[in-house]
């Protein structure tokens, strides 16, 4: 039996960790009239491309299909 307990533990561990893991910490677009209604990452990359004044960070991930990670706040 306390094999049994010892092995709900560390499967309770190992979920808690996928849980953090997996916990996307993108950040939100904005709900703002610059962030209403767009459908292509083509407008958005129009403020957010390179050189523009809301470039992304060159560390930034790959940048296609922005609605993969990034939820929008009044969606
Ligand atoms: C008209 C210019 C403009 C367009 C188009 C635009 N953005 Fe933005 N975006 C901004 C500005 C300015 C800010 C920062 C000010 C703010 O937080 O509202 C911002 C902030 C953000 C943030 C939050 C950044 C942070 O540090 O929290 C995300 C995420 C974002 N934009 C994603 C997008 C995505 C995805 C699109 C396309 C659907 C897009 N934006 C289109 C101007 C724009
Ligand atoms: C693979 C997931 C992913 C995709 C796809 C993605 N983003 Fe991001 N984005 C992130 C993460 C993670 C951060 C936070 C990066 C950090 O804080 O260093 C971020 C941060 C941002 C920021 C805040 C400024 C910055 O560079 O940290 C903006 C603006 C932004 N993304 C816009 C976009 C736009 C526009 C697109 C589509 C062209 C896009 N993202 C696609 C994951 C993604």
């Amino acid at each position: 039996m306390k094999h049994f307990f010892l092995f709900l533990v560390f499967v309770l561990v190992v979920v808690g960790v996928l849980h953090l893991l997996s916990g996307n910490d993108y950040p939100i677009i904005p709900a703002d009239p610059d962030h209403t209604g767009i459908t292509d990452a083509a407008v958005c990359m129009e403020c957010h491309g390179p050189e523009e004044e809301k470039a992304m960070k060159g560390t930034h991930p790959p940048k296609f299909k922005c609605f993969k990670c990034h939820d929008a706040e009044n969606k």
